[in-house]
């Protein structure tokens, strides 16, 4: 019989008059931020040691005698808490006045602005007018090397960067040197930070300006932003991030919590390799090819219905090459098209490269696998071929002369007759290379970052994304398009939304029936046995 499960003993805590039971052990600052209270704090960062220097996090505790760091230290049971009390606004203001003191208050010119604990803090509970007449320390801009600036005047010397680098990357390569208001963070070699590749995650945690990223310089106002929760589709790993976008282009990917997946954290190959998400060279309207070769453009439902009526007059088995970047429901939809013209082999080609761990969280590593439903597209039926460079291996579909589907891969490598002995080429895709010109159905499908739906990580952790920007013309995620034409094939009915889309994929891989899609959430769910799948290609 199994052990029952012991309840996690809770103490009673009250804070700023509320009153709240936590479990034994919980942090007094996460303790306020149960109850709703948003302690100030610089140095305290959750994936990470608490030195409890910074002195951000002051408040009172009945019956202590000195005002507590609540950054450090547990609550317990009957613990009174004031965050609000004089004492603990003028501790705190106090110590807001010392960080002004050098501090340059160049925020028209600062990328963190709008975004920064310093003006938060300042502006919610900081001294109105600063006393120091002295002039401010000057120390300027140094490159650290990588894709990191740092700005040395307006550094709060939390230490959170030096304390990433030491236990998280454990790569120690940045140090407080000086002491005093002479002190300074630095990095001990001329490469700095080059070459380490989790390092842009000191940007994320540096709490004010004083560490920005190269790629993102003066190129968007925080609060201009938009942002959606998703899935960061450069490698198997899945990390969760945020596309943050400004009129329909994506700014940057930033890492949004997960404690299963990626902790707080992202790599910079992921972070960084965005700029496809924005390319305009976009396939807009469906096209159908005409008796002389032409490409047509046509309405959506005049191209399905013709391909319908193709479909079912189509001989010879089916043969399809998916990218692994498309999402679950794509790669699903398609498997059940092929099925119902007869099935037929179906590939997938990989770019792969070195997986590097990160030491401080060893569940996150860059995975070879460079995209992110490589998992998917196996569980799918799909087999990996080509080299590690992601090309080659389509010499058998280039052969095949019945239906040949193409769903998301460029094709950038294959000769311009590729497709030519088909008796019937659909191209569902974003980019119209040469080889996709042969097809005889050309159909315009969004990038994951236009849709919603999910991939299937290395951990078989099927996880979520949502539309971050505008599609291009008329461009639909695969799931509809292939849905819709499911429909006029077979009984089957059209998905009207991606959960529907989800909800058939336990028609082609049983274990995907197991998942409800309402049980995703935000941080996915894992597919209950499946265990056999091996990222291959060492
Ligand atoms: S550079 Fe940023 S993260 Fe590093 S010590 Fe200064 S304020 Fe903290
Ligand atoms: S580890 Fe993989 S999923 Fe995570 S940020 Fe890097 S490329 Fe993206
Ligand atoms: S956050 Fe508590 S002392 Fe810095």
């Amino acid at each position: 019989m199994a052990e029952p499960t012991p309840t996690p003993e809770t103490v009673s805590v009250t804070v700023d008059g509320m009153t709240l039971d936590v479990p034994k052990g919980t942090r007094l600052l996460d303790a306020c931020a149960q109850a709703g209270v948003d302690v100030p704090h610089y140095c305290y960062h959750p994936g990470m040691s608490a030195p409890a220097q910074c002195r951000m996090c002051l408040v009172e505790v009945e019956k202590s005698p000195k005002l507590v760091p609540a950054c450090v230290g547990s609550v317990t049971d009957g613990m009174v808490v004031h965050t609000q009390s004089e004492n603990a606004l003028k501790a705190r203001e106090g110590v807001l006045e010392f960080y002004l003191v050098n501090h340059p208050l160049d925020c028209p010119v600062c990328d963190q602005s709008g975004e920064c604990k310093l003006q938060d803090y300042v502006s919610a509970e900081g001294p109105a007018m600063g006393r120091s007449r002295e002039p401010k320390r000057v120390l300027g801009r140094d490159d650290f090397g990588g894709d990191v600036l740092f700005y040395a005047d307006r550094c709060v010397m939390c230490t959170r960067c030096v304390r990433f680098m030491r236990e998280v990357a454990q790569d120690e390569r940045l140090t407080v040197v000086q002491r005093g208001h002479r002190a300074v963070i630095d990095t001990f070699y001329d490469e700095g930070l080059t070459g380490n590749i989790w390092a842009d995650n000191i940007v994320d945690i540096c709490p004010v300006g004083a560490l920005v990223s190269k790629d993102f310089l003066h190129k968007a106002r925080a609060w201009d932003l938009d942002r959606v929760p998703s899935v960061c589709p450069n490698c198997s790993m899945g990390c969760n991030i945020r596309l943050e976008t400004r009129d329909d282009q994506v700014m940057r990917l930033k890492p949004r919590p997960n404690p299963e997946v990626n902790a707080h954290w992202m790599c910079d190959f992921g972070r960084l390799n965005y700029n496809w998400m924005n390319r305009v060279d976009r396939i807009e309207a469906p096209l159908v090819r005409d008796a002389s070769g032409r490409h047509v453009p046509m309405s959506w439902a005049d191209t399905l219905t013709r391909l319908a009526d193709a479909l079912r007059r189509a001989a010879g088995g089916a043969r399809a090459v998916v990218s692994p970047f498309e999402a679950n429901e794509g790669m699903g939809a398609l498997r059940r098209v092929m099925e119902a013209v007869g099935g037929g082999e179906g590939v997938f080609r990989c770019e792969q490269g070195e997986e590097v761990v990160l030491p401080g969280f060893p569940e996150l590593a860059l995975r070879r696998d460079r995209a992110a439903n490589a998992v998917g597209a196996e569980l799918f039926g799909f087999a990996r071929t080509g080299g590690a460079d992601g090309k080659g291996g389509l010499e058998s579909l280039a052969a095949h002369t019945g239906v040949l589907f193409v769903l998301g891969d460029e094709l950038g490598d294959a000769p311009a007759d590729f497709g030519a002995n088909a008796s019937l080429f659909v191209y569902v895709g974003q980019h119209l290379g040469p080889a996709a010109r042969n097809a005889h159905f050309v159909l315009p499908a969004t990038t994951f970052a236009e849709m919603e739906g999910t991939f299937t990580n290395i951990q078989r952790r099927v996880q979520r994304f949502w539309p971050a920007v505008r599609s291009p013309g008329m461009a639909r995620p695969a799931w509809q398009i292939l849905g819709v034409l499911l429909a006029g094939i077979s009984e089957a009915g059209a998905p009207g939304t991606a959960a529907d889309a989800f909800a058939t994929l336990g028609a082609v891989r049983p274990e995907f029936g197991q998942l409800a899609w309402a049980d995703l959430g935000a941080s996915g769910a894992v597919l209950p046995g499946v265990r056999e799948l091996q990222e291959t290609g060492d």
